[in-house]
């Protein structure tokens, strides 16, 4: 049997996050993870980070190699009818940029931090399951090398992403959902390759979404749009680099440097939102409350901008013994998850192929973009939302 004041669940970058922050006040967390963390490191992910969450990094005193290595980044560059536009972040948000850093790094950073606190993690922790949260003293079975254990706490924190435990303990007369799964994926592929442009490049093309993205000046991470049900296995690197050279402008087709893949995978696009994201003592963070497709690069931000709002809330309740936080997390946070919600619908309608949209929508595809690159106002509105709206 083992206390800790909050139990979390997953070792993502949520948990992770949440763990640091709240170790930093002397509130003491175990984090329960199904994987080990080799596996956890091995997933990946998502690649920009809003300025929001690199302050929220620094405040967790994890932010040493970030500010080393990621690359900032003041623009971005959408591509339609084989042209390049640049959004200007700095200019349209009064000095705003991004910072390219992977989220295998931002988790291996935390990670780190937390093994060198002595911060309990238990890896490999199999059939977590939830109990007595709706009352005052709440607990988590788990198992571990065979044997079983329990984890008494005063809080949970549910970070265990879209496919964990914690959302479905909930009775489902207790939350709504909100859905919407698009009909295509994004194949994804990293190489050690120089990247083919210094700022990323968001491409709609007539036969599909690309997407020109990096890690560093030596690797690459590029996206295409691809059918909901298409099988990596069909995708040999030279049909990749092909497909995606064809649906580059000119200048940038002609600089793409091509290499072998490092890891190739296929990534569903689907939005969804739970709420509320608190029932009793437990309350639920990123991917396990809410999905946006990635075409914003929302994803890992947003999990992020939930963490801010938990663990202000839980100091608050520790270290001041008020409850406001608390009962104020599930509306403050949900009222910027939607914001990004939206975003993330919008970026995507825009910048994919829809089938079923016709030759109608195909030309209020294009209406929109030249709007967005011919008025400051609308190039303002993607590009505050794109460095991050505020906590
Ligand atoms: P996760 O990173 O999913 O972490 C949850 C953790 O909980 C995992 O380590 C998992 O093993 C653990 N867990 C699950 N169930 C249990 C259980 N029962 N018991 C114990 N532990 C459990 N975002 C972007 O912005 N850009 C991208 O390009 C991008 N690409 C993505 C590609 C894929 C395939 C996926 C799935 C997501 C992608 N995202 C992207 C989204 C981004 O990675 C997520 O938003 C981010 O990982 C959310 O962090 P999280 O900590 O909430 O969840
Ligand atoms: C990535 O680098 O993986 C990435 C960048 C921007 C996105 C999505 C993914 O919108």
């Amino acid at each position: 049997m083992e206390r800790t004041q909050v139990a979390i669940i997953g070792a993502g970058p949520a948990g992770l996050l949440l763990g640091q922050l709240l170790l930093r006040q002397g509130i003491d967390a175990v984090i329960l993870e199904r994987h080990t963390a080799a596996h956890v490191l091995g997933r990946i992910r998502a690649g920009v980070l809003e300025p929001g969450t690199v302050e929220l990094i620094t405040r967790a005193g994890c932010d040493r190699r970030l500010r080393a290595e990621g690359l900032l980044h003041g623009g971005v560059n959408l591509c339609f009818g084989g042209e390049r536009h640049r959004i200007d972040l700095v200019g349209l948000t009064g000095g705003k940029q991004v910072t390219v850093y992977g989220q295998t790094e931002v988790t291996r950073d935390l990670m780190d931090a937390r093994a060198a606190a002595g911060a309990v993690t238990h890896y490999e922790a199999e059939e977590v399951s939830l109990h007595d949260f709706d009352g005052p003293r709440p607990f988590l079975r788990f198992v571990r090398d065979g044997a079983e254990r329990t984890l008494h706490c005063e809080f949970i924190a549910g970070c265990d992403g879209f496919h964990g435990i914690s959302r479905p303990s909930v009775p489902e007369s207790a939350m709504e959902t909100f859905e919407r799964v698009y009909p295509f994926g994004w194949l994804g592929l990293l190489a050690d390759v120089p990247p083919v442009n210094e700022e990323l490049i968001y491409v709609n093309h007539e036969d599909g979404f690309a997407l020109c993205s990096m890690r560093s000046p030596t690797r690459s991470r590029y996206y295409l749009q691809c059918p909901a049900e298409e099988r990596v296995e069909n995708w040999s690197d030279e049909r990749f680099w092909d497909e995606l050279r064809r649906r580059l402008d000119p200048e940038a087709a002609s600089r793409l440097t091509t290499g072998p893949a490092l890891e190739k995978s296929i990534a569903p696009l689907r939005s969804f939102v739970t709420e509320p994201l608190r029932f009793g003592r437990l309350f639920l963070a990123g991917d396990a409350a809410h999905i946006v497709p990635p075409t914003g690069a929302k994803g890992l931000n947003l999990a992020a901008s939930d963490v801010h709002y938990l663990s202000e809330a839980l100091i608050e309740h520790f270290c001041d013994g008020s409850s406001a936080g608390l009962e104020a997390y599930s509306s403050r946070a949900l009222a910027r998850i939607w914001k990004a919600e939206r975003f993330s619908w919008w970026m995507t309608s825009m910048m994919h192929r829809f089938p079923e949209v016709g030759r109608f929508g195909r030309r209020i595809q294009r209406a929109e973009l030249e709007y967005l690159v011919s008025s400051r106002a609308a190039a303002t509105a993607l590009a505050e939302n794109y460095v991050g709206l505020p906590y």
